[in-house]
């Protein structure tokens, strides 16, 4: 059961009984995982580990966001970030990741154009997705250009919403049915919290060795990598994650944006459920909604935002600025 503001949203922790309450009598094992908006990765890499001792494993992440005021909820979700290099400092998540693209931008010559395009793309892919968040919206320059500037150089439309979510998988040691999906890779690393404490904002070194480490167990390398889920909760924060994934070199990502090559159709699709931006960020959903569309595509059942024949589909879930991150590699039933 993975989620992270049920207590400060909701007043509600304790939920692994919630959910054992929609299945009375049960009396199944059951806890919570909570590591900000990774807690959904976690609890599937605490799953995946945990396979030897239960067997199967139900991977149950929530969040409801909506229902707050704007200033309490981005409170709430500071608290990923540290007490009091951040939170005494209102640094919150949208300033952070607003100082990550500024120090891109300044080593790498990245621009604003590129942050637009990773939009556009989302929000079109969200419009295949039925579950998206903005499936209805069909999002336009002209909509991204009205948007108001929230945390420079990141404006509305470089933003993910303030999103309500569920989502949940089922994990077995063994094959469920004929359409289960082998999770080949499986990793979490953590880091120190705060952007304050690290020289370099343009990368997030847990991401880097959970990558290294999920794809060593999964015997692959970066390059055989078909499509990509990942933690875009703001748009530079997806130039980020192809980077630390080893997609591409540090500095590079653009490239392959500009060039349509990380669309649906393209050579590297990346998000394209419409990632966090556009299909949504439920916090402790996130990480298990990942797996979904990673599973979703691997049985070629993703409708009109198929990518073509994937083998091996990587998910990257991210908690605050970078202080935790799970990875998982999924591979196509043989
Ligand atoms: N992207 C695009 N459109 C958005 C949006 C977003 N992120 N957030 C809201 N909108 C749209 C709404 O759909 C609404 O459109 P409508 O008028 O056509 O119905 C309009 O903007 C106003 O919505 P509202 O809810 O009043 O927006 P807001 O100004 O209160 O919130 C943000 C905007 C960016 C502050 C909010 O989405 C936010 O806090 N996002 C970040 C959440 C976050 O930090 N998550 C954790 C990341 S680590």
């Amino acid at each position: 059961m993975a989620s992270f503001l049920g207590g400060p949203n909701e007043h509600q922790l304790h939920l692994n009984a919630v959910i054992a309450g929609l299945m009375p009598g049960t009396r199944m094992p059951g806890w919570r995982v909570e590591a900000a908006c990774a807690s959904g990765g976690v609890a599937v890499h605490q799953a995946v580990r945990l396979l030897a001792t239960y067997d199967p494993i139900l991977v149950v992440g929530v969040e409801r966001l909506s229902g707050l005021p704007g200033a309490e909820l981005t409170r709430n979700i500071g608290m990923a970030g540290d007490v009091i290099l951040d939170q005494a400092e209102d640094l919150n998540f949208p300033a952070t990741y607003a100082l990550v693209a500024q120090q891109h931008m300044a080593r790498y010559g990245t621009r604003t154009r590129d942050l637009e395009l990773i939009s556009l793309k989302n929000h079109a892919n969200a419009t295949k997705n039925p579950k998206a968040h903005f499936h209805h919206k069909k999002v336009t320059q002209a909509d991204i250009d009205a948007g108001v500037m929230v945390a420079s150089p990141l404006r509305l439309f470089d933003c993910c919403p303030v999103s309500d979510g569920a989502a949940a998988v089922i994990l077995s040691s063994k094959p469920l049915g004929d359409h289960s999906i082998p999770i080949a890779g499986s990793a979490v690393r953590s880091d120190v919290i705060s952007l304050a404490q690290r020289a370099d904002c343009t990368t997030f070194p847990a991401a880097r060795e959970a990558a290294a480490a999920a794809y060593s167990e999964a015997g692959i390398t970066a390059s055989d990598i078909d499509m990509a889920e990942v933690h875009d909760c703001f748009t530079i924060a997806e130039i980020i994650a192809m980077e630390d994934l080893g997609i591409a070199t540090p500095g590079e990502a653009v490239k392959l944006i500009r060039t349509g090559d990380t669309e649906i159709g393209g050579r590297m699709p990346v998000n394209p459920s419409g990632g966090l931006k556009a299909g949504g960020h439920a916090t402790g959903a996130t990480g298990v909604g990942q797996i979904c569309e990673a599973v979703t595509q691997l049985r070629g059942m993703a409708g009109d935002r198929q990518v073509v024949d994937p083998t091996y589909v990587v998910t990257h879930n991210v908690g605050g600025v970078g202080g935790t991150c799970a990875v998982h590699v999924l591979r196509r039933s043989m």
